[in-house]
């Protein structure tokens, strides 16, 4: 699935970017609240307008301090999925417990640095495993290869049938390093600047959609994805 992230829309015209990438299978929401990260957006008012502007799913990736409070908020706002960092949260659980309640479905995210091994076990609470491959914050930035023993090892569990839930990515996906995460076992794929830096956003959604599914097919640990 492609989610292009609206980070690098122009948030004056939010319904014209949902509407640019029709095609697309999630639409990526980033909530900052300048705490968890050095940067500000949006929050819940917006997404409840999005929720009206567009059918897309609503894709809500929180990079807030407190989740706990906030995370089943969106889910009542009519996001298809919250993810909220593990780094942030105190009752991870109880949090993903909640969003579930509220209808939604719930995700876990990591930063760069973080490790999955503590969450495996937490994660049969999860919808989605949100493997971050830049620092959160901004767009536009490099990718990170070294996340994706990250997706390998989640891949690994998925397959074994030990978790069911879908492998995201994002940060720095693009023509260049798609094929490379799809090699690795990732279902999701976020892309902000390769979308709407594109003369043509929704082309754009096709075409990383195309390179995903020649990168899935080489995945060693495709069985069943296809
Ligand atoms: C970064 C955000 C990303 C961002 C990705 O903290 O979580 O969703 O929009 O942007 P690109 O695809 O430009 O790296
Ligand atoms: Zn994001």
């Amino acid at each position: 699935m492609i989610a292009p992230s609206i980070l690098s829309a122009d948030f004056a015209n939010l319904g014209a970017a949902a509407e640019a990438v029709s095609q697309a299978d999630w639409l990526h929401v980033d909530v900052m609240d300048n705490h968890f990260v050095p940067n500000l957006t949006l929050g819940l008012p917006v997404v409840k307008s999005l929720r009206r502007a567009t059918d897309l799913p609503l894709d809500c990736h929180l990079m807030i301090e407190n989740p706990d409070r906030w995370a089943p908020g969106y889910a009542e706002a009519g996001a298809a999925n919250v993810t909220f960092h593990a780094e942030a949260a105190r009752d991870v659980i109880g949090t993903a417990r909640a969003i579930r309640s509220a209808g939604a479905l719930a995700g876990l995210s990591i930063k760069p640095g973080t490790p999955i091994e503590p969450y495996l076990e937490v994660l049969k609470e999860f919808d989605t495993l949100l493997v971050m491959s830049v620092e959160p914050g901004f767009g536009g930035q490099s990718f990170m290869p070294e996340v994706l023993s990250k997706v390998r090892t989640a891949r690994e569990h998925v397959n074994a049938g030990h978790l069911r839930l879908f492998i995201e990515i994002d940060g720095g996906i693009s023509a260049d390093t798609i094929t490379q995460a799809a090699e690795a076992g990732v279902d999701v794929f976020v892309a902000g600047s390769a979308v709407y830096e594109a003369a043509d956003p929704g082309r754009a959604v096709e075409l990383l959609r195309e390179q995903a599914r020649a990168g899935m097919a080489r995945c060693a640990h495709a069985a069943g994805r296809l």
